[in-house]
Protein backbone atom coordinates (compact mmCIF):
# COMPACT_ATOMS: atom_id res chain seq x y z
CA UNK A 1 0.00 0.00 0.00
CA UNK A 2 3.02 2.35 -1.04
CA UNK A 3 2.44 5.98 -2.37
CA UNK A 4 -0.46 7.47 -0.35
CA UNK A 5 -1.22 10.52 -2.27
CA UNK A 6 -3.32 13.41 -0.51
CA UNK A 7 -5.72 15.44 -2.27
CA UNK A 8 -3.48 18.27 -3.36
CA UNK A 9 -1.04 15.29 -5.20
CA UNK A 10 2.04 14.65 -2.01
CA UNK A 11 2.54 12.11 -0.78
CA UNK A 12 3.03 10.82 2.64
CA UNK A 13 7.38 10.68 2.81
CA UNK A 14 8.00 12.23 6.38
CA UNK A 15 7.04 11.42 9.92
CA UNK A 16 8.05 13.83 12.65
CA UNK A 17 7.38 12.16 15.97
CA UNK A 18 7.06 14.30 19.24
CA UNK A 19 8.31 11.87 21.90
CA UNK A 20 8.35 14.49 24.89
CA UNK A 21 6.04 17.95 25.09
CA UNK A 22 8.16 19.37 27.92
CA UNK A 23 11.53 21.07 27.36
CA UNK A 24 14.36 22.06 29.79
CA UNK A 25 14.70 25.30 27.90
CA UNK A 26 11.69 28.42 27.69
CA UNK A 27 12.26 29.81 24.81
CA UNK A 28 10.39 33.19 24.46
CA UNK A 29 8.98 32.36 21.19
CA UNK A 30 7.82 28.98 21.78
CA UNK A 31 7.69 28.27 25.61
CA UNK A 32 7.66 31.62 27.02
CA UNK A 33 8.04 31.28 31.07
CA UNK A 34 5.00 33.28 31.78
CA UNK A 35 2.95 30.43 29.85
CA UNK A 36 4.50 27.74 30.22
CA UNK A 37 5.26 27.80 33.88
CA UNK A 38 5.15 25.42 37.25
CA UNK A 39 0.93 25.16 36.55
CA UNK A 40 1.11 24.30 33.07
CA UNK A 41 -0.94 21.04 32.10
CA UNK A 42 2.27 18.82 30.68
CA UNK A 43 1.46 15.32 29.64
CA UNK A 44 0.98 13.05 32.28
CA UNK A 45 3.34 9.93 31.88
CA UNK A 46 0.29 7.61 31.33
CA UNK A 47 -0.69 9.60 28.53
CA UNK A 48 2.54 9.44 26.51
CA UNK A 49 2.70 6.68 23.65
CA UNK A 50 4.95 3.54 24.67
CA UNK A 51 7.96 3.00 23.23
CA UNK A 52 6.23 -0.25 21.55
CA UNK A 53 3.10 1.85 20.60
CA UNK A 54 5.29 4.68 18.79
CA UNK A 55 7.06 1.82 16.88
CA UNK A 56 3.80 0.68 15.74
CA UNK A 57 2.89 3.67 14.29
CA UNK A 58 5.99 4.10 12.49
CA UNK A 59 5.54 0.51 11.27
CA UNK A 60 2.47 1.60 9.75
CA UNK A 61 4.18 4.52 8.45
CA UNK A 62 6.69 2.17 7.01
CA UNK A 63 4.17 0.46 4.87
CA UNK A 64 2.98 3.46 3.16
CA UNK A 65 6.33 4.27 2.19
CA UNK A 66 7.97 6.99 4.78
CA UNK A 67 11.33 6.25 5.06
CA UNK A 68 12.82 9.33 6.98
CA UNK A 69 11.78 9.48 10.86
CA UNK A 70 12.34 13.03 12.56
CA UNK A 71 12.32 12.90 16.56
CA UNK A 72 11.50 16.05 18.42
CA UNK A 73 9.85 17.29 21.46
CA UNK A 74 9.25 19.60 23.58
CA UNK A 75 13.12 18.32 24.16
CA UNK A 76 13.48 14.90 22.78
CA UNK A 77 16.64 14.47 25.20
CA UNK A 78 14.02 14.63 28.39
CA UNK A 79 12.58 11.39 27.25
CA UNK A 80 13.92 8.56 29.24
CA UNK A 81 13.25 6.25 26.70
CA UNK A 82 14.89 8.49 23.97
CA UNK A 83 17.49 5.91 22.69
CA UNK A 84 15.66 2.84 22.81
CA UNK A 85 13.13 4.81 20.71
CA UNK A 86 15.53 5.85 18.36
CA UNK A 87 16.93 1.73 18.13
CA UNK A 88 13.43 0.36 17.77
CA UNK A 89 13.13 2.69 14.30
CA UNK A 90 16.28 1.44 13.36
CA UNK A 91 15.13 -2.06 13.88
CA UNK A 92 12.25 -2.23 11.75
CA UNK A 93 14.03 -1.41 8.57
CA UNK A 94 13.61 0.51 5.27
CA UNK A 95 13.80 3.75 7.48
CA UNK A 96 17.41 5.66 5.92
CA UNK A 97 17.26 9.10 7.79
CA UNK A 98 16.12 8.69 11.46
CA UNK A 99 17.22 12.79 12.73
CA UNK A 100 16.80 14.18 15.62
CA UNK A 101 15.85 17.86 16.67
CA UNK A 102 17.23 19.22 19.97
CA UNK A 103 18.49 22.22 22.09
CA UNK A 104 21.78 20.36 22.59
CA UNK A 105 21.97 20.83 25.78
CA UNK A 106 21.78 17.07 26.70
CA UNK A 107 23.90 15.68 24.16
CA UNK A 108 26.92 15.49 25.80
CA UNK A 109 25.44 12.49 27.47
CA UNK A 110 23.16 10.84 25.21
CA UNK A 111 25.40 11.33 21.49
CA UNK A 112 27.50 8.16 21.78
CA UNK A 113 24.04 5.67 22.83
CA UNK A 114 22.10 7.73 20.54
CA UNK A 115 24.65 6.84 17.33
CA UNK A 116 24.71 3.21 18.50
CA UNK A 117 21.23 3.11 18.47
CA UNK A 118 21.19 3.92 14.97
CA UNK A 119 20.41 8.10 14.90
CA UNK A 120 22.00 9.34 11.24
CA UNK A 121 22.37 13.05 12.54
CA UNK A 122 21.08 15.88 14.15
CA UNK A 123 19.41 19.12 13.84
CA UNK A 124 20.71 21.84 16.64
CA UNK A 125 18.90 24.81 17.53
CA UNK A 126 20.66 27.83 18.31
CA UNK A 127 19.58 31.34 18.31
CA UNK A 128 22.46 33.47 19.23
CA UNK A 129 26.72 33.32 19.82
CA UNK A 130 25.95 36.40 22.17
CA UNK A 131 25.49 34.87 26.27
CA UNK A 132 23.23 37.65 27.44
CA UNK A 133 20.92 37.24 23.93
CA UNK A 134 20.79 34.13 24.07
CA UNK A 135 20.08 33.36 27.98
CA UNK A 136 17.46 35.81 27.39
CA UNK A 137 15.99 34.23 24.49
CA UNK A 138 15.99 30.67 25.98
CA UNK A 139 14.41 31.94 29.16
CA UNK A 140 15.95 29.36 31.33
CA UNK A 141 19.67 31.53 31.42
CA UNK A 142 21.61 28.60 29.51
CA UNK A 143 24.51 29.17 28.23
CA UNK A 144 25.56 29.47 25.14
CA UNK A 145 28.96 27.03 25.30
CA UNK A 146 26.54 24.20 26.94
CA UNK A 147 25.22 23.95 23.61
CA UNK A 148 28.32 24.18 21.47
CA UNK A 149 29.58 21.18 24.59
CA UNK A 150 26.39 19.39 22.59
CA UNK A 151 27.21 20.21 19.16
CA UNK A 152 31.01 18.91 19.66
CA UNK A 153 30.00 15.95 21.63
CA UNK A 154 27.42 14.70 18.78
CA UNK A 155 30.07 15.29 16.41
CA UNK A 156 32.59 13.52 18.08
CA UNK A 157 29.99 10.24 18.61
CA UNK A 158 30.06 10.89 14.33
CA UNK A 159 26.81 12.43 14.19
CA UNK A 160 26.58 14.82 11.27
CA UNK A 161 24.81 18.11 12.98
CA UNK A 162 22.76 21.53 11.17
CA UNK A 163 22.75 24.17 13.12
CA UNK A 164 19.06 25.90 13.31
CA UNK A 165 19.21 30.03 14.28
CA UNK A 166 15.27 31.30 14.68
CA UNK A 167 15.52 34.83 13.65
CA UNK A 168 13.08 37.77 15.33
CA UNK A 169 13.76 41.07 14.25
CA UNK A 170 14.51 43.17 16.83
CA UNK A 171 15.86 40.08 18.93
CA UNK A 172 18.69 38.48 17.41
CA UNK A 173 18.82 39.93 13.75
CA UNK A 174 22.15 41.42 14.86
CA UNK A 175 23.52 38.05 15.02
CA UNK A 176 22.87 36.39 12.02
CA UNK A 177 26.68 37.53 10.32
CA UNK A 178 28.07 36.60 13.53
CA UNK A 179 26.75 33.53 13.63
CA UNK A 180 27.10 32.91 9.96
CA UNK A 181 30.88 33.14 10.26
CA UNK A 182 31.45 31.19 13.62
CA UNK A 183 29.92 28.31 11.52
CA UNK A 184 31.57 28.51 8.30
CA UNK A 185 34.84 28.39 9.33
CA UNK A 186 33.67 25.45 10.91
CA UNK A 187 32.18 24.27 7.65
CA UNK A 188 29.09 23.66 9.56
CA UNK A 189 25.59 23.79 7.98
CA UNK A 190 23.77 26.50 9.61
CA UNK A 191 20.00 27.11 8.70
CA UNK A 192 17.82 30.37 9.41
CA UNK A 193 14.54 30.34 10.59
CA UNK A 194 11.62 33.05 9.59
CA UNK A 195 10.16 33.75 12.85
CA UNK A 196 6.99 31.55 12.27
CA UNK A 197 2.75 32.18 13.84
CA UNK A 198 2.88 28.58 15.21
CA UNK A 199 1.03 28.11 18.32
CA UNK A 200 -0.84 30.74 20.45
CA UNK A 201 1.37 31.88 22.95
CA UNK A 202 4.26 33.76 21.05
CA UNK A 203 2.21 37.00 20.23
CA UNK A 204 3.73 36.81 16.81
CA UNK A 205 2.92 39.49 14.41
CA UNK A 206 4.04 40.21 11.11
CA UNK A 207 6.29 42.88 12.07
CA UNK A 208 8.69 41.02 14.00
CA UNK A 209 9.60 38.60 10.60
CA UNK A 210 12.72 38.76 9.65
CA UNK A 211 12.08 38.12 5.95
CA UNK A 212 14.35 35.45 4.32
CA UNK A 213 15.55 37.70 1.85
CA UNK A 214 17.35 40.00 4.18
CA UNK A 215 19.24 37.68 5.88
CA UNK A 216 20.22 36.60 2.20
CA UNK A 217 21.12 40.06 1.45
CA UNK A 218 23.22 40.51 5.29
CA UNK A 219 25.25 37.79 4.17
CA UNK A 220 26.13 38.01 1.06
CA UNK A 221 27.12 41.60 1.46
CA UNK A 222 30.19 39.86 3.55
CA UNK A 223 30.50 36.55 2.94
CA UNK A 224 29.12 35.84 -1.09
CA UNK A 225 26.65 33.48 -1.69
CA UNK A 226 25.06 31.44 -4.75
CA UNK A 227 22.05 29.91 -4.51
CA UNK A 228 22.01 26.15 -4.58
CA UNK A 229 18.91 23.41 -5.64
CA UNK A 230 17.55 21.62 -3.01
CA UNK A 231 19.09 18.28 -1.80
CA UNK A 232 15.83 16.17 -1.66
CA UNK A 233 12.21 16.99 -3.10
CA UNK A 234 9.97 19.17 -0.48
CA UNK A 235 13.31 20.00 1.39
CA UNK A 236 12.29 23.08 3.61
CA UNK A 237 15.35 24.52 3.78
CA UNK A 238 16.77 26.90 0.86
CA UNK A 239 19.73 26.00 0.37
CA UNK A 240 23.04 28.48 -0.41
CA UNK A 241 26.53 28.14 -0.61
CA UNK A 242 29.41 30.24 0.43
CA UNK A 243 31.43 30.84 -3.28
CA UNK A 244 34.81 30.24 -1.89
CA UNK A 245 33.32 26.45 -1.29
CA UNK A 246 33.56 26.39 2.03
CA UNK A 247 30.07 25.53 3.34
CA UNK A 248 26.53 26.05 2.89
CA UNK A 249 23.83 27.75 4.67
CA UNK A 250 19.56 27.35 4.75
CA UNK A 251 16.87 29.54 5.03
CA UNK A 252 13.48 28.52 6.02
CA UNK A 253 11.03 30.92 4.46
CA UNK A 254 7.80 29.70 6.38
CA UNK A 255 6.81 33.32 5.96
CA UNK A 256 8.02 34.73 3.20
CA UNK A 257 8.10 31.95 0.87
CA UNK A 258 5.24 28.85 1.86
CA UNK A 259 6.76 25.33 0.82
CA UNK A 260 2.94 23.63 1.72
CA UNK A 261 2.51 22.80 -2.40
CA UNK A 262 5.70 20.14 -1.04
CA UNK A 263 4.87 19.70 2.60
CA UNK A 264 5.27 15.31 2.50
CA UNK A 265 5.36 16.02 6.17
CA UNK A 266 2.69 14.08 9.19
CA UNK A 267 3.07 15.07 12.85
CA UNK A 268 2.84 12.02 15.82
CA UNK A 269 2.48 14.15 18.93
CA UNK A 270 3.76 12.84 22.23
CA UNK A 271 0.11 11.46 23.13
CA UNK A 272 -0.46 9.63 19.89
CA UNK A 273 -2.36 12.35 17.63
CA UNK A 274 -1.53 12.45 14.33
CA UNK A 275 -1.98 15.98 12.71
CA UNK A 276 -1.69 16.67 9.26
CA UNK A 277 -0.18 20.43 9.54
CA UNK A 278 2.06 22.22 11.60
CA UNK A 279 -0.40 24.69 12.53
CA UNK A 280 -3.60 21.80 13.03
CA UNK A 281 -6.10 22.72 15.74
CA UNK A 282 -6.72 19.51 16.11
CA UNK A 283 -4.79 15.64 15.62
CA UNK A 284 -6.43 12.53 14.88
CA UNK A 285 -6.01 9.76 18.31
CA UNK A 286 -4.41 7.14 17.32
CA UNK A 287 -3.85 6.11 21.09
CA UNK A 288 -6.76 5.24 21.45
CA UNK A 289 -7.31 3.31 18.20
CA UNK A 290 -4.09 1.51 19.50
CA UNK A 291 -4.88 0.80 22.96
CA UNK A 292 -8.18 -0.93 21.80
CA UNK A 293 -6.68 -3.14 20.17
CA UNK A 294 -6.63 -3.10 16.50
CA UNK A 295 -4.06 -5.01 13.99
CA UNK A 296 -1.35 -3.17 12.51
CA UNK A 297 -3.24 -3.51 9.35
CA UNK A 298 -5.89 -1.49 10.64
CA UNK A 299 -3.76 0.62 11.86
CA UNK A 300 -2.05 1.28 8.17
CA UNK A 301 -5.20 1.82 6.83
CA UNK A 302 -6.07 4.37 9.50
CA UNK A 303 -2.99 6.27 8.55
CA UNK A 304 -3.97 6.03 4.61
CA UNK A 305 -7.11 7.36 5.10
CA UNK A 306 -6.48 10.20 7.18
CA UNK A 307 -3.72 11.18 4.75
CA UNK A 308 -5.89 10.88 1.43
CA UNK A 309 -8.39 13.05 2.96
CA UNK A 310 -5.51 15.97 3.65
CA UNK A 311 -5.73 19.31 1.73
CA UNK A 312 -3.70 21.54 4.51
CA UNK A 313 -1.41 24.40 3.64
CA UNK A 314 -1.58 26.81 6.17
CA UNK A 315 1.12 28.99 5.01
CA UNK A 316 -0.13 29.48 1.74
CA UNK A 317 -3.31 30.78 3.13
CA UNK A 318 -2.36 32.14 6.60
CA UNK A 319 -3.78 35.84 5.66
CA UNK A 320 -7.01 34.78 4.53
CA UNK A 321 -7.59 33.07 8.06
CA UNK A 322 -8.60 34.16 11.11
CA UNK A 323 -6.18 34.83 13.95
CA UNK A 324 -8.38 33.59 16.27
CA UNK A 325 -8.16 30.24 15.30
CA UNK A 326 -6.64 28.09 18.27
CA UNK A 327 -3.32 26.02 16.75
CA UNK A 328 -1.61 23.72 18.48
CA UNK A 329 1.35 24.62 19.89
CA UNK A 330 4.98 23.54 18.86
CA UNK A 331 6.80 22.58 21.97
CA UNK A 332 3.53 19.65 21.85
CA UNK A 333 3.76 18.88 17.81
CA UNK A 334 7.43 19.19 17.40
CA UNK A 335 7.97 21.58 14.94
P1 LIG B 1 15.95 18.42 7.46
O1 LIG B 1 15.46 17.04 7.34
O2 LIG B 1 17.32 18.47 8.03
O3 LIG B 1 15.78 19.24 6.24
O4 LIG B 1 15.07 19.03 8.66
P2 LIG B 1 13.83 20.02 8.79
O5 LIG B 1 14.24 21.39 8.43
O6 LIG B 1 12.65 19.44 8.11
O7 LIG B 1 13.58 19.91 10.39
P3 LIG B 1 13.88 20.83 11.65
O8 LIG B 1 13.29 20.13 12.83
O9 LIG B 1 15.31 21.19 11.73
O10 LIG B 1 13.02 22.10 11.38
C1 LIG B 1 13.54 23.36 11.13
C2 LIG B 1 12.43 24.37 11.09
O11 LIG B 1 11.60 24.13 9.98
C3 LIG B 1 11.54 24.36 12.32
O12 LIG B 1 11.26 25.68 12.71
C4 LIG B 1 10.33 23.68 11.82
O13 LIG B 1 9.20 24.05 12.51
C5 LIG B 1 10.28 24.16 10.38
N1 LIG B 1 9.51 23.20 9.64
C6 LIG B 1 9.79 21.89 9.44
N2 LIG B 1 8.82 21.31 8.75
C7 LIG B 1 7.89 22.28 8.52
C8 LIG B 1 6.64 22.31 7.88
O14 LIG B 1 6.15 21.31 7.39
N3 LIG B 1 5.97 23.49 7.85
C9 LIG B 1 6.47 24.61 8.39
N4 LIG B 1 5.75 25.72 8.28
N5 LIG B 1 7.65 24.63 9.02
C10 LIG B 1 8.33 23.49 9.09
N1 LIG C 1 9.09 30.24 14.67
C1 LIG C 1 10.16 29.71 14.04
N2 LIG C 1 10.89 28.68 14.52
C2 LIG C 1 10.52 28.20 15.70
N3 LIG C 1 11.04 27.20 16.43
C3 LIG C 1 10.29 27.05 17.56
N4 LIG C 1 9.29 27.94 17.57
C4 LIG C 1 9.41 28.68 16.43
C5 LIG C 1 8.68 29.75 15.86
N5 LIG C 1 7.62 30.29 16.46
C6 LIG C 1 12.22 26.47 16.01
C7 LIG C 1 13.23 26.22 17.08
C8 LIG C 1 13.95 24.97 16.58
C9 LIG C 1 13.00 24.38 15.56
C10 LIG C 1 12.62 22.98 15.80
O1 LIG C 1 11.85 25.18 15.58
O2 LIG C 1 14.13 27.27 17.21
O3 LIG C 1 15.16 25.26 15.96
FE1 LIG D 1 12.43 23.98 23.92
FE2 LIG D 1 13.04 24.01 21.33
FE3 LIG D 1 10.81 25.21 22.18
FE4 LIG D 1 13.18 26.25 22.79
S1 LIG D 1 12.32 26.03 20.72
S2 LIG D 1 11.46 25.97 24.21
S3 LIG D 1 14.45 24.45 23.03
S4 LIG D 1 11.22 23.03 22.27
FE1 LIG E 1 3.11 21.56 5.66
FE2 LIG E 1 1.30 22.87 7.08
FE3 LIG E 1 3.89 23.62 7.07
FE4 LIG E 1 2.32 23.99 4.92
S1 LIG E 1 2.08 24.97 6.90
S2 LIG E 1 4.43 23.22 4.94
S3 LIG E 1 1.05 22.15 5.00
S4 LIG E 1 3.04 21.71 7.87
Amino acid sequence: MKNTQDKLGRTLRDLRISVMDQCNFRCTYCMPAAVFGKDYAFLKKEELLSTQEILRVVKAARKLGVAKIRITGGEPLLRKEVVEIVSGISKIGGIQDIALTTNGWLLPRFSDQLKEAGLTRINLSLDSLDEETFKRMNGRGKSVQGVLDGLDAALKAGLPVKVNMMVEKGVNDQDILPMATFFKKRSITLRFIEFMDVGNCNDWNASQVFPAQKIVEVISAQLPLEPLDPSYRGEVAKRYRYTDGSCEIGIISSISHPFCHDCHRARLSADGKIYKCLFSAFGTDFKKAIRSGVSDDELTHKLAELWRDRDDRYSEIRHQLSKKDRKVEMSYIGG
